[in-house]
């Protein structure tokens, strides 16, 4: 069974920043055997050309992701950036992280246009869901996924990826219990044909990871915080890729 780990970097790393964290990466695990593991960087859209750049250079299997689009090709739209432009470097988007529905208002609706249109590109989107307090009903999360996989094909649902990321538990050190997590990722693959790869995202470390990891629903992490240290990120990378070595 396949593992993903995403590397969320946010809004950090200028260019040179951008620099230096991939050539540590990409020097640490240029021979590293990924038959079972998928390593996704998702740096910032300026730093995207830079990221591509090292990674194929080093000859690493590093994909790469945005952390956002707009949901059209073109026009008239001043300040976005569309999935086309993104499909000249990358895989994977992001879409619907909390802090885009908390900060930019992003509602369900926008957020499965957008999912159409990166699936319409070729891309496979990486949608975020999760209740915001801790003790909030799983219903909520539910009703995220159905929104967002609204009027999408068979063959699109195929290609897409959700991240159960409780809001409570980004950034703030306090992981969800490994075994609670299993059990809403279940659950949204239940109300998707069970067809979608499930990550789990929330204060993941290389101390917890593999707690994650071994859950029999989870199919990997999307990782923020740690993803931006490079000997943390490699921690994790070394962890995830020894445990799918052995399963
Ligand atoms: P974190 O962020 O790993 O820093 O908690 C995860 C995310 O926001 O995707």
């Amino acid at each position: 069974m396949k593992k993903v780990l995403v590397g969320n970097w946010k809004m950090n790393c200028n260019k040179k920043e951008a620099e230096k964290l991939t050539k540590e990466v990409v020097s640490n695990i240029g021979n590293f055997n990924f038959l079972n593991l998928e390593i996704v960087l998702c740096p910032p859209f300026t730093a995207l050309e830079t990221v591509y750049r090292i990674v194929r250079e080093g000859g690493a299997k590093i994909k790469l992701g945005a952390q956002n689009c707009y949901f059209l090709p073109y026009g008239a739209y001043t300040g976005e950036v569309s999935p086309r432009m993104l499909a000249d470097f990358c895989d994977y988007v992001i879409l619907g992280h909390s802090e885009r529905r908390r900060y930019f208002n992003e509602d369900d609706a926008l957020i499965n246009k957008k999912i159409k249109a990166v699936l319409e590109e070729g891309l496979r989107p990486i949608v975020c869901v999760g209740e915001w307090e801790k003790g909030d009903s799983k219903e909520g999360i539910l009703e995220q996924v159905r929104r967002a996989i609204q009027n999408i094909n068979s063959e699109h649902m195929k290609k897409l990826i959700f991240a159960y990321e409780p809001v409570w538990a980004i950034g703030t050190g306090d992981e969800a219990e490994p075994t609670y997590a299993n059990k809403i990722v279940r659950e949204i693959k239940e109300i998707t044909n069970g067809s979608v790869f499930v990550l789990y995202g929330g204060s993941v470390t290389s101390s917890n990871i593999l707690n994650f990891i071994a859950q029999p629903m989870i199919d990997g992490a999307l990782i923020g915080g740690a993803s931006i240290k490079s000997e943390e990120f490699l921690k994790i990378i070394e962890k995830v890729r020894d445990y799918v070595g052995q399963s």
